[in-house]
Order: C-alpha cells, then structure tokens, then sequence
C-alpha cells in the first residue's frame, strides 16, 4: 500500500565541472537538502541526450533535472548552449506525449553556488512532487520510498 506521502524519486545529470562542484560542495558545508535526488556525473551538460531523459522516465523516475555550467562558461566552450537548445525542443515533445513539463527541470549553478545548489534542489523537488508520481509512461513503477527517505 503506497504512503500518503509522495517523495518524488528525481534523476539528476550534472556537470562535472559546476553544478557536481556545487553539490559537493553543500555536502562538505553540511547544508541540508531533500535526498530525493540521483547523481549522474557527466562531463558536461552539452552531453545529456535527450533519450537519457526519456529513459530515466521510461525506468519509473518521477523527474529529471538536468544543470550544468552558466552560459559562457562550459568547459567545452558551448557544451551547455546545445543542452539548452534540446532541452527546449524535448519539452515540447514531452509535452506532445502528454508528459508535464515541468518534470524535467534545466538549471545553471557555478561549483562555487552551495546555496543556490540548496535553493534550485529544494525548488525542483517541490515542483515535482507537486505533479505527484510520473505514470505516463513508465515501463516500470517502483515503489515510492527511497531507503533512508522517511516517508
Ligand atoms: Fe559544464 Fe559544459 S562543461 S556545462
């Protein structure tokens, strides 16, 4: 029987040169922030494929969140600018597909901004539990709770 409590089970690509700079950073600082998120470090934003955020959603994830290096200042010079080219041409196919929007998130956040990491974490944790669980088509719907997530 499923909790009244939803947590949203978020995957999560980030730069490795910003945004998992960022996180890390919160961590050592001890701030707090909801655990709902996976990490996948990549290179740079520049290298999310839309099928990554398809697949994540396929496989039961409730939302995605992609962020990576301020404009102007990817590693790989315009890496983020084509992340946010096709992240606007994917939310239009998702919502084509009938898939809320809003489930897949694009932030900017500098390895330096623990506290925006902390602030932009917390906001797209609450947009998608908003939205409640994903079902629209996910192939497999794991069970809402995340081990150590009190529910
Ligand atoms: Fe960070 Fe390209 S190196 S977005």
């Amino acid at each position: 029987m499923e909790s009244d409590h939803f947590e949203p089970q978020i995957m999560a690509f980030f730069c490795n040169w910003c945004t998992y700079g960022a996180a890390d950073l919160a961590g050592v600082s001890r701030f707090q922030y909801p655990a709902n998120i996976r990490v996948i470090r990549l290179p740079c934003s520049g290298r999310v494929s839309p099928k990554f955020i398809l697949a994540a959603l396929r496989e039961g994830a409730d939302g995605v969140w992609v962020s990576g290096c301020h404009p102007g200042d990817c590693h790989y010079i315009e890496g983020n600018y084509y992340a946010r080219r096709k992240f606007a041409l994917l939310t239009n196919l998702l919502t084509f597909m009938g898939v809320e929007p809003d489930r897949v998130q694009f932030s900017w956040i500098s390895s330096a901004e623990s506290t925006k990491f902390v602030k932009v974490v917390n906001e797209v944790t609450e947009k998608i539990r908003a939205l409640g669980p994903a079902s629209r088509f996910a192939k497999h719907r794991p069970p809402h709770s995340i081990e150590g997530v009190a529910s």
